[in-house]
């Protein structure tokens, strides 16, 4: 039997990467908005925008112009100089989360070490960081630091001073909280560990016992930002704000960037010579980033995240009440989690993959469905209808009553 075009490209990535990702049996070769198609020429609804970070989808007209305008512009400069569309960048982080000062590098990880470290300066000789079980911060060696779990296996010693507590549980953080704390560090909705949200008063009370102590504040919104959620930042829907913020994937709408936003009195704290990125907020990288806020501001995607993500979680709550197999929906915005009562929520991932739909899944058994901020109503009932057709492909009609 002949090979699928999908069948070669794969063979020929495998003998010359590295096998560190587990794969989808299929090659994306174009994206245009909410949908892809590959190397066979198959058309898929994208409904997990490549972890987030297609926010806009693929080949946004205002992203194509403003890395076109950039690219014939000003490329790479150093951090010597001054550019500005860094300087656009970080007004729109100011206008939209806090008043602050950034930093901008190309990852989450990497952001997570910019404030692990801003932290530790702001602590004067206090160094101990407190972060969430089932939370993620990245796969460097500090961010993985604060990341416990299977990440971490086989890469120890890790760096020292770090303790982790449940997520949600404010006696437990309470506890570890003493005068060697510097910071803690977690997401507002906890996106690898499955699309957990706190109870409302939580955060509110994590401020406060930050206050109390004098301990940095870090959210990681890494996943929850740049209006995933329906707001700006995911802790803007708990009503507090963090010392400092870091951020990622969805910030360069596809390229890499990452950044923090941290509060003024801690940011004078990075001198020349303390932290950098080469390049960190190059011209276009920062030029495509501030295009993302220009385009969420324009096209007024917040409110529309609020309509098509209550319409998604809608079709998703009625798929629940008519299939056994769901235990939960969570999540806020277009960031939403499926708890299945399954052991393994692969089949369902493979099964709407083969169905022309593109989710994930998380901690076995949490499917999550984060398709990027552009996507219409229209394609939110067809990703629907295509998970439903998932479920019964693994789980056999019978499971699931007629609507
Ligand atoms: C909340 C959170 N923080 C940080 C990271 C690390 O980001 P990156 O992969 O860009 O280093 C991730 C990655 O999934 C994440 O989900």
């Amino acid at each position: 039997m002949s090979q699928s075009v999908n069948q070669k490209i794969i063979k020929q990535h495998e003998s010359s990467l590295i096998g560190n990702y587990g794969k989808l049996p299929v090659v994306l070769v174009r994206g245009k908005g909410a949908q892809l198609w590959d190397a066979d020429g198959k058309e898929y609804m994208d409904c997990f925008a490549g972890f987030g970070g297609a926010i806009l989808g693929h080949a946004h007209p205002a992203l194509v112009e403003a890395i076109t305008r950039q690219a014939h512009t000003l490329w790479q400069v150093g951090n010597q100089f001054y550019t500005e569309p860094q300087i656009r960048l970080a007004e729109h982080l100011k206008s939209k989360a806090f008043e602050g000062r950034a930093f901008f590098c190309h990852s989450g990880a990497e952001a997570a070490e910019a404030a692990l470290k801003l932290a530790r300066l702001a602590g004067g000789g206090r160094t101990k960081i407190i972060s969430m079980l089932k939370g993620f911060h990245g796969r460097t060696m500090g961010a993985l630091s604060a990341t416990p779990g299977h990440a971490q296996a086989g890469f120890g010693p890790l760096v020292p001073g770090f303790v982790h507590v449940p997520f949600n549980d404010f006696a437990a953080l309470q506890e570890a909280v003493d005068d060697e704390t510097a910071a803690i560090i977690m997401e507002p909705i906890q996106g690898e560990g499955g699309i957990n949200v706190p109870g409302e008063s939580y955060l509110p009370r994590v401020r406060a016992l930050c206050d109390q102590y004098n301990v940095a504040l870090i959210f990681d919104e890494v996943w929850t930002g740049v209006g995933r959620t329906g707001k700006y930042f995911g802790h803007q829907h708990f009503g507090i704000k963090p010392d400092i913020m870091t951020l990622g994937k969805a910030l360069g709408g596809g390229l890499p960037v990452g950044g923090i936003l941290a509060k003024p009195e801690l940011a004078v704290l990075l001198k020349p010579g303390t932290h950098g990125c080469t390049l960190g907020g190059n011209p276009i990288c920062a030029a495509v980033s501030a295009a993302v806020f220009d385009t969420i501001e324009k096209e007024n995607l917040l409110a529309h995240v609020g309509q098509v993500g209550t319409l998604l979680r809608q079709r998703l709550e009625q798929l629940a009440a008519r299939c056994g197999i769901i235990r939960q929906i969570r999540g806020a915005g277009l960031f939403l989690g499926v708890e299945l009562d399954t052991s393994d929520a692969m089949p369902v991932v493979l099964a709407a993959l083969e169905q022309g739909l593109i989710i994930n899944a998380t901690q076995k058994n949490i499917l999550r469905i984060c398709p990027s901020l552009i996507v219409t109503s229209e394609q939110v009932h067809r990703a629907a209808d295509i998970l439903e057709k998932a479920l019964e492909a693994c789980l056999g009609t019978s499971r699931i009553a007629t609507a």
